[in-house]
């Protein structure tokens, strides 16, 4: 079976599991911060998306958030998997959340699913074939202006240590953009960006299964993908800016100027 044919199918399954516990989750632990929270549902799906991709790929290596490197093969090909990303959504019972699963091969990310399973929302992309939502091609926007932009980021679990000058950050967007949401799932805010609903999203200290089905889509719809410098990004970098391409370079300068913000904590 194709790559991104067994993740659809792992995320389907995953996601399915994710649904029926909406609103009955009983027991929540925290990982090192209390802000942090994980879930049975979070376990189980991880545990139903490996083995589905194992039962197809027995030799790949697995990065998956919940379970850490959970096969060390030495394979060139790693899936990455956040089998929750939005939990604290999830836990409050407010549908915005996802299943991410991206397939790397040494550097390279071959395919990606971000599936959104409130809305049906099943976010593709193959290097080089282009992003799709449900099967229906997607281009990020056109919008050139910063001042019409609909941004979105998130705040890392430590957040109240303002890590990275988050909230200047956040400052700053706020007042030269359109609006700018905070949504609480990383994977879907790449997903917009391919969709060409957002125009920009920005974020640091994501981990590597937030990024990698996101990443993908977002470059497969013609999107840009860098740090906060404008250097290339991979799914291991600490800053994450994803845009239109457009709007790219005017982000860059509004990231690096909100460092000069005075706001007291
Ligand atoms: C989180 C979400 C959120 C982002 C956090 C992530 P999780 O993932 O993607 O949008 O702001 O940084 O950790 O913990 O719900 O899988
Ligand atoms: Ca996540
Ligand atoms: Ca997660």
């Amino acid at each position: 079976m194709k790559f991104i044919d067994i993740a659809e199918i792992a995320a389907r399954q995953a996601g399915k599991i994710i649904t029926e516990s909406l609103g009955k989750v009983k027991e929540i632990s925290f990982k090192t911060l209390q802000s942090n929270l994980v879930t049975e549902v979070d376990k189980k799906s991880e545990e139903i998306i490996i083995d589905i991709l194992l039962s197809e790929y027995p030799d790949f290596d697995i990065l998956a958030e919940e379970s850490g490197a959970s096969s060390t093969k030495n394979s060139e090909y790693m899936w990455v998997i956040d089998p929750l990303d939005g939990t604290t959504n999830f836990t409050h019972s407010l549908p915005i959340f996802s299943i991410s699963i991206g397939l790397l091969k040494g550097n390279e990310i071959l395919a990606g699913v971000v599936y959104d399973p409130s809305r049906d929302h099943m976010f593709k992309a193959e290097t080089t074939k282009g992003a799709f939502l449900n099967n229906k091609r997607l281009h990020i926007s056109k919008n050139k202006d910063i001042k019409k932009s609909l941004l979105v980021t998130g705040f890392p679990y430590n957040v109240e240590q303002n890590p990275d000058h988050c909230f200047e950050r956040f400052i700053m967007m706020t007042m030269e953009s359109r609006a700018v949401r905070r949504l609480g799932s990383a994977a879907l805010d790449f997903a917009y960006v391919a969709a060409g609903i957002f125009d920009g999203f920005w974020e640091v200290k994501l981990n590597p299964w937030d990024i990698a089905a996101g990443l993908l889509l977002v470059r497969e719809a013609s999107g840009k993908v860098t740090n906060f410098v404008g250097e290339e990004s991979d799914i291991f970098n600490k800053q994450i800016l994803a845009s239109n391409g457009f709007i790219h370079k005017k982000m860059i300068e509004l990231l690096a100027e909100a460092e000069n913000i005075k706001i007291a904590l």
